[in-house]
């Protein structure tokens, strides 16, 4: 099956040209001008954009978590990335109390395998980092294909600074990642106790215990230990200004201190916590949203290079039935996290590309070309002859107003309701198989359920 694109506007990370791009079995075979139109099917991309499928470097789906399971499985979850031009997924799998790191992974699989429909790979979370687990690293990195590693400094299964140095020198050998989830436990233990104490247990109070100071400081912990070990480290979501000052001291100072964020931190603040009829919960995730001032600042990041990546944390619960669950009356029951695997690449176009936060080689730096570097997928990433043909045919002009009922993802809303976009997928292919279309107002699926395939992933060169 070969595909040829005709006339689009092919964005790298370095530069736009108007191209044609020629795949065949599932590859980027050439991109150049002029191709004569000979392949299976012939796409128009006149005034449109040919962007690298977007990767998601962060998603929970299928995972239990605080006494439920997030609302999306993989065959929901990978559909609603397919709809939003995401081809690539990375997930977590935790690890459980004595388990190894292939248990943690091989478990994802199974549930992945069969069901999804794009690729992707696994991240294994380190939560019982025992010395045979700290051995697993090297196998982790050269065999299973899953180089990167979360840890969290929060959450009953976080980990101490012996673990986080142990691992941070193991990877630092063997081309691993270490990710971490950056907020200090015992500042928010005190901030919950000290607001229960007050009677303070609605969803805003939430956002009042994960105070910024509890990122910053686990921050500074996480630099302290890159400096001792000479590793490096990935900070996932990162949600403040002020946690961003504090790693760009450190990367000034030459330490190798990486970044992600997520559109929530970009484009929705604390006031959401506001919201009527206990509407806050639908935001009750950790870290919690911020002030303007830190949207601002971490666009800016994303433009100058000091945040490296985009993911979304997709990690949804129904606000009736899961979110409402337990936590009512007391947000610290409330499950953590909110849905947005769907909605990535259009709000980073249409809040970033045309407001001019970004370039639109920066929307594909940080969505695509910088992720698949920062996690070792070397098919994955750009328009590029050699690479998988995950390609997005763009239309930059088309409006879409976000809307729940418009979308894929399996539960009951979008922190994004009402949203006004420009810009929007039209054709979404995965190794050259189109698997999602624009059509009647709405981008439908179109691939095979279980199509998607694990992505074995190659260590990550220290640089
Ligand atoms: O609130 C969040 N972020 N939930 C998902 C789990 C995590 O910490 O990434
Ligand atoms: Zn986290
Ligand atoms: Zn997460």
């Amino acid at each position: 099956m070969s595909v040829l694109f005709k006339n689009g506007l092919v964005v790298t990370s370095s530069g736009s040209r108007i191209s044609d791009v020629l795949v065949e079995g599932g590859k980027i075979k050439c991109v150049g001008t002029g191709l004569a139109d000979r392949a299976d099917e012939v796409v128009d991309a006149t005034g449109k954009y040919l962007l690298p499928g977007a990767i998601d470097t962060h998603t929970h789906l299928d995972m239990p978590f605080m006494g439920t399971t997030s609302a999306d499985d993989w065959k929901s979850g990978s559909i609603a990335a397919a709809c939003g031009g995401t081809t690539t997924i990375l997930d977590f799998s935790l690890q459980g109390k004595g388990e190894t790191l292939r248990d943690a992974v091989e478990r994802q699989k199974g549930k992945a395998d069969g069901k999804t429909v794009v690729d992707y790979s696994i991240h294994p979370g380190v939560t019982d980092a025992r010395p045979d687990v700290i051995d697993e690293v090297k196998k982790a990195v050269n065999e299973y294909g899953t180089p990167s590693f979360k840890i969290f400094l929060f959450y009953p299964f976080r980990v101490d600074d012996y673990a986080m140095i142990r691992l941070l020198e193991e990877t630092r050998k063997h081309g691993g990642l270490v990710q971490v989830h950056a907020e200090t436990f015992d500042v928010i233990t005190r901030m919950d106790e000290l607001n229960a104490a007050e009677g303070r247990l609605t969803p805003f109070d939430h956002a009042r215990a994960h105070t910024v100071l509890a990122e910053e400081a686990a921050i500074e912990r996480t630099i302290s230990a890159v400096e001792f070990t000479g590793s490096r480290i990935y900070i996932v979501h990162l949600s403040s200004g002020q946690g961003l000052a504090r790693i760009e001291k450190a990367r000034h100072r030459g330490l190798r201190v990486y970044a992600e964020t997520c559109p929530q931190y970009l484009t929705l603040t604390e006031d959401r916590y506001r919201e009527a009829n206990w509407g806050g919960a639908k935001y009750v995730m950790s870290p919690p949203l911020r002030p303007q001032s830190s949207c601002d600042k971490l666009w800016l990041g994303l433009r100058d290079g000091s945040v490296q990546t985009v993911g979304t944390d997709h990690c949804p619960f129904n606000f009736t039935g899961q979110k409402d669950m337990n936590g009512k009356d007391d947000y610290r029951k409330i499950p953590n996290g909110a849905p947005g695997i769907e909605t990535m690449l259009m709000l980073m176009h249409s809040e970033g590309v045309v407001k001019g936060r970004i370039s639109l080689e920066q929307l594909v730096e940080v969505t695509s070309t910088g992720s698949a570097r920062m996690f070792g997928l070397a098919n994955k990433g750009s328009i590029t002859a050699g690479k998988d043909a995950d390609i997005v045919v763009f239309d930059p002009k088309r409006k879409f107003t976000i809307t729940k009922d418009r979308l894929h993802q399996n539960v009951d809303y979008t922190p994004w309701e009402g949203f006004e976009m420009t810009g929007m997928p039209e054709l979404v292919y995965s190794r050259g198989k189109r698997v999602a279309e624009w059509s009647d107002n709405s981008m439908k699926f179109v691939g095979k359920v279980g199509e998607g395939r694990f992505v074995k992933r190659e260590p990550i060169p220290f640089i």
